[in-house]
């Protein structure tokens, strides 16, 4: 498991996939509210934060050391709810009302959840709670073994198109970008008009 600072490190708000998120989120009208899922130290939830600084922000990750790290460490913690929870958990969003969040998006998480039935339960859930767009900037692995830092198990193959069946009708999808060290896909779910 990558230790929580090493995000912060990494953290720049140039780094193409913050700006590729920030993007999005101004592609979809903004953001008064959204959940990061996986948002391990709080880096993408700071820029967010600094973009969008009165929205209501929420980030859940599974790992309770990177959320400590970043209840102390991250400018504007304070502000965000920051919930221990597993994205596997069918329960997880219960608490969330239908269609009131403007967006819930991901950075390089959901490659690491293990293959399953909860991967489409999740997505399903995501788009009834977003009222905008559910944005996921993911990394694009041409199917290959993708290592899982959680619980140190490598998961099974899983790429961008695999995403599509889960988020039906209105998706859009980037041309694949090239990261600092790997390639990635930003997809831009919006409900229906
Ligand atoms: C590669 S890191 C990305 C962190 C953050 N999104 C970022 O860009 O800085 C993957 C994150 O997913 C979290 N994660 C992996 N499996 C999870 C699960 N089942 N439930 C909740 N979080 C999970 C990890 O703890 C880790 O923080």
């Amino acid at each position: 498991m990558n230790a929580p600072e090493s995000y912060w490190l990494e953290g720049d708000v140039e780094a193409s996939y913050t700006v590729d998120l920030l993007d999005a989120l101004t592609e979809v009208g903004g953001a008064e509210s959204a959940i990061e899922l996986g948002c391990n130290a709080g880096r993408n939830l700071h820029h967010v934060w600094r973009a969008y600084p009165q929205a209501k922000l929420t980030g859940i990750d599974i790992n309770e050391e990177a959320l400590a790290y970043a209840r102390e460490h991250a400018e504007g913690a304070n502000e965000w709810e920051l919930r221990h929870g597993d994205l596997t958990d069918p329960h997880l969003l219960d608490h969330v009302p239908d269609g009131s969040v403007d967006v819930i998006y991901s950075v390089a998480v959901l490659v690491h959840l293990p293959p399953g039935e909860h991967k489409a339960k999740l997505l399903e859930t995501c788009r009834r709670k977003a009222r905008k767009a559910v944005v996921l900037v993911e990394p694009h692995t041409d199917g290959e073994m993708v290592w899982n830092r959680v619980d140190d198990r490598t998961m099974s193959p899983f790429c961008i198109e695999d995403y599509r069946p889960y988020l039906p009708g209105n998706l859009t999808v980037s041309q694949t970008r090239k990261g600092d060290d790997s390639y990635y896909d930003v997809l831009i779910w919006r409900p229906d008009a």
